[in-house]
């Protein structure tokens, strides 16, 4: 009997195999879930690597050097990405980002954004397309990324102290090569910036301020930072409940700064709530999934990097789509399976977690957090 080779890393999460529907309709760009949610925002993670090795996301001691990342064997070409997102956007995606890892490490990741700025809506609108970047490399990508159609980027920063951001960052990396990439996207034309800060009680909470601070005055209006919750995603970081400081004491203490007025959502779905300071500084975001979980219009996908779908950011298991691209499947058949398991989907596991009723552990792992991106 012929044995068929899978490499190990391929069996890290469990893949269900997708269903390509005998009676494929073509996508009409108006799909919903079982919860009446649409898909909006296909989030696609091009490397599982990352040089830093956060702890809230990639601690040191289970990525240590005996870690195997997936083999390049396994990753999704250009081609196949492309192809993937072309197919979500006939579905009603509109949103594209980028993710890790750490994507600015995937080799000659500009032709990917030049393929992927060339994809239209379903309305004939550009894509908003976007990239998370630790910014580690920016400073020298930044204006090959803007040239190639990327519009927007946002840079994860943990503090502003060099000492604390190279705690957070495990690796020793320093703070000021971070800014001089935020600098060098914001001079290449890469806007709305955002900043994104993970708030880990105890470690990092006292630079909520300090580094709030910068922002308003050093870039005003053009930088948006934003405040997450640390999560319990994944099921490496030893996560607790009491390292998490709620989006609600962020607000007070930025308070200390000049007063803050609500703002509106800008688009149903988002993940932040949004604050503007009433002096003309610009705004900012909470970012609040473990004390006000915003699963009720979530429209996000995500793509893994071997071309695993997963519906949720916490799920332990995705659908294999890279069978489908693999397997001489018509853009017919692969667009009728994502339609498929996209209005059977009911995930909401962060509304769940917080009333206490989240799925009980199973045998099986849930998926990292530098597997499938933010
Ligand atoms: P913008 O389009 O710029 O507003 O980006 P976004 O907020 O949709 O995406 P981003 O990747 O910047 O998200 C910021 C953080 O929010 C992520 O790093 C995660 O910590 C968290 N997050 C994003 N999407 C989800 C989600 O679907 N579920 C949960 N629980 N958290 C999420
Ligand atoms: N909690 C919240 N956000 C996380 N990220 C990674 N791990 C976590 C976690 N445990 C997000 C951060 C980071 C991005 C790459 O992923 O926003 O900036
Ligand atoms: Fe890398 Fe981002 Fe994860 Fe930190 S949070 S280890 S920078 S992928
Ligand atoms: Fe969406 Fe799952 Fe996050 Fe809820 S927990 S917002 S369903 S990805």
């Amino acid at each position: 009997m012929g044995e068929t080779f899978i490499p190990l890393a391929d069996l890290r999460y469990a893949a269900a195999p997708l269903h390509v529907p005998a009676d494929a309709a073509a996508p009409t760009g108006l799909i919903a879930d079982r919860l009446g949610r649409p898909l909006r925002d296909l989030r696609i993670s091009v490397t599982d690597r990352c040089n830093f090795r956060c702890s809230y996301c990639m601690p040191k001691e289970v990525f240590d050097r005996h870690y195997t990342f997936l083999p390049q064997s396994s990753l999704l070409s250009f081609e196949e990405i492309t192809r993937v997102a072309r197919l979500f956007v006939a579905h009603g995606v509109h949103k594209l980002r980028l993710t890790g890892g750490e994507p600015l490490l995937r080799k000659n990741l500009e032709v990917l954004i030049g393929q992927l700025a060339a994809l239209r809506t379903t309305d004939g609108e550009p894509l908003d397309l976007t990239l998370t970047t630790n910014g580690s490399v920016l400073e020298r990508k930044a204006e090959a990324l803007k040239a190639a159609g990327l519009q927007r980027i946002t840079v994860s920063l943990d503090a502003l102290d060099d000492a604390t951001f190279r705690r957070m960052n495990d690796v020793d990396f320093p703070v000021a090569d971070v800014l001089r990439g935020i600098d060098a996207a914001l001079a290449a034309g890469l806007a709305p910036l955002k900043i994104n800060m993970v708030v880990k009680r105890g470690t990092n909470d006292h630079e909520i301020v300090p580094l709030s601070s910068h922002v308003r005055e050093r870039y005003g209006p053009s930088v948006v930072l934003r405040f997450i919750e640390y999560m319990d995603v994944g099921s490496t970081n030893g996560w607790r409940m009491d390292e998490v400081l709620p989006s609600a004491e962020v607000l007070q203490r930025l308070r200390a700064l000049g007063p803050l007025d609500a703002a509106d959502a800008a688009a149903p779905g988002e993940t932040a709530e949004r604050w503007r300071w009433r002096d003309g500084a610009g705004e900012i975001g909470l970012i609040s999934s473990v004390t006000r979980a915003f699963c009720s219009d979530c429209n996000r996908a995500r793509l893994s990097t071997e071309g695993k779908l997963f519906l949720c950011l916490f799920a332990s298991r995705g659908h294999d789509l890279r069978s489908l691209l693999r397997g001489g499947r018509t853009d017919d058949e692969i667009a009728a399976a994502i339609g498929h398991v996209w209005r059977d989907r009911d995930d909401r596991y962060s509304e769940l977690r917080s009333a206490q009723q989240a799925p009980a552990v199973s045998g099986e792992r849930r998926v990292e957090m530098h597997y499938i991106g933010g």
